[in-house]
Formats: structure tokens, sequence, C-alpha cells
């Protein structure tokens, strides 16, 4: 049988090669691809698990609240956005301590406003709060609901937590 000739074996080998590097190329571009669809199945549905930056420390003004809304990013499926997730009411007391508290009535879950300058005031059923959070009139079962706080260089962070409404005692969902 007579042999190839040299020309033939050459171009067979460099279409095998050039094959190779097509599935190697495709192989690859499927990376991120991959990426794309898994990523989003292993995060949790918001990362708001950790602390929150709620306001620069000279925002604030001693013995004089500050309500701030606590934005985090929220991640529904592939949808990743910015939003805001509560408010909290910020408080300087004299010895530099900050105080959060969560602005989420406890009796039924309203936005509690700031009423005068030394209380806060729920506008559904007049419950009335001290500036420490004690509930002094109306129906609220609990004082306002405290929030931990950490100082960090020149910033406020609070970690932001919801608790059951309705009830006595301070219970956590979330
Ligand atoms: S919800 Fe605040 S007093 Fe009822």
């Amino acid at each position: 049988m007579p042999d190839a000739p040299a020309g033939t074996e050459r171009r067979g080998f460099l279409k095998l090669l050039a094959g190779a590097f097509a599935a190697l190329a495709a192989a690859l571009a499927t990376v991120p691809v991959l990426g794309t669809v898994v990523t989003p199945l292993m995060k949790p549905k918001a990362d708001d698990g950790g602390l929150l930056r709620a306001a620069g420390l000279g925002e604030l003004v001693e013995g004089v609240p500050k309500r701030v809304e606590l934005t985090s990013v929220l991640v529904d499926g592939w949808t990743r956005s910015v939003g805001i997730i509560g408010a909290v009411w910020l408080l300087k007391k004299p010895d530099g301590s900050i105080t959060a508290m969560s602005s989420v009535c406890p009796h039924s879950g309203c936005s509690i406003n700031q009423k005068s300058k030394s209380t806060y005031g729920c506008p559904c059923h007049d419950s009335t709060f001290e500036l420490d959070g004690k509930a002094s009139e109306g129906p609220s079962p609990r004082p306002m609901d405290t929030l931990e706080v950490q100082v960090k260089d020149k910033d406020v962070f609070v970690k932001y937590r919801r608790f059951k409404i309705g009830v006595p005692e301070k219970t956590e969902i979330g």
C-alpha cells in the first residue's frame, strides 16, 4: 500500500489540533456562565446579617435623637439590589456612648416618631416612650427594642434585627 503524502498527514493533524482548541475554548466559555447560574443559589437571601453603617459620628448631637434608614444589599434569586431594610433611632449620650433602637413599635409594628424633645411617640395607638426607650404611656407591651451598636473609626454601625410584636418579651425573629 502506498504511503499517504506528507501534506495529507499534516492537514489531518492540524484539523485535530483545531478541533481540540475549539473544544477547550467552548469548555472555558461555560465557566462564567456556570458561575452566574450557580452563585446566587449559594448566597443567603440578604446579606444584612452583619453590621450596617448607620451614620457618621459627627452627625450625632448629644441628647438629640436621629432617625436613620438602614440599607443593605438584597439578593432575590439572580437579582441584587440595594434597599432600605428598616429604620433606627440613634442617640448620643452624655458619656459619648451611642444607643440604637428600632423604629418599629412593639405594640403593632407602626413606625415610631419623635414626639417631643424628650419623648418618642407612636401615631397608631399613642404609645409614648422616653429617650432611653422605656414605655411611659399607651398600650406598648415593652420598651423600644435596642440594637447592637459599634463605632469604628468615625462611623456608627448597627446590627439590625426584627422582633416579635405585641408581646412583653423582646424576641428576635430575624
Ligand atoms: S402600633 Fe404603636 S401604639 Fe400601637
